[in-house]
């Protein structure tokens, strides 16, 4: 299994949604590794979106992730995570995301999309090592793991 790193962002945490979101990744089966609610620094916002500084939505995008209200930072570990994890998120523009997707059931714009989810493993893990500390990040199992995790 693998991890990816998921994060609410203010307007998720703003219009009340955080228990809505995170119970689509439990109830999926997922297992919650780690979850911490903070308003990121904007030297921690600038580089966890670091590979879109040339876009000129970038500005943007950095003072809405650090406006002061608060993000609600996860990794969630298990199968597949981190492409299934962009398949609960849905497609960037809320207006293309499938309407069971996260976005497509409740945001309608690409500036106010909700929620982050990890779209690789180098990123996965890149974006872990950049919000968590490696003791923040637990290792236990859950008591429905086999039957979740059972391949035959
Ligand atoms: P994240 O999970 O947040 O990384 O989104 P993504 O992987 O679906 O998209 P991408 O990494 O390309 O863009 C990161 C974030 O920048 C998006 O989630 C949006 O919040 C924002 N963004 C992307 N494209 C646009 C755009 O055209 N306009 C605006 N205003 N914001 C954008
Ligand atoms: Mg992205």
């Amino acid at each position: 299994s693998e991890r990816s790193f998921v994060m609410i962002k203010p307007d998720g945490v703003s219009r009340q949604l955080v228990g809505k979101i995170i119970s689509r990744f439990e109830e999926r089966g997922y297992k919650l590794v780690a979850v911490k609610s903070l308003t990121p620094s904007e030297a921690l916002a600038k580089e966890h979106y670091s590979d879109l500084s040339a876009r000129p939505f970038y500005p943007g995008l950095v003072k809405y992730i650090t406006s002061g209200t608060p993000v609600v930072a996860m990794v969630w570990e298990g199968k597949d995570v981190i492409k299934q994890g962009r398949r609960i998120v849905g497609a960037t523009n809320p207006q293309d995301a499938d309407p069971g997707s996260v976005r497509g059931q409740y945001a309608v714009s690409v500036g106010r999309n909700l929620i982050h989810a990890s779209d690789a493993f180098d990123s996965a893990t890149k974006e872990i090592g950049l919000w968590f500390a490696p003791e923040e990040l637990s290792d236990y199992e859950p008591i429905a793991w086999p039957w979740v995790m059972a391949d035959n």
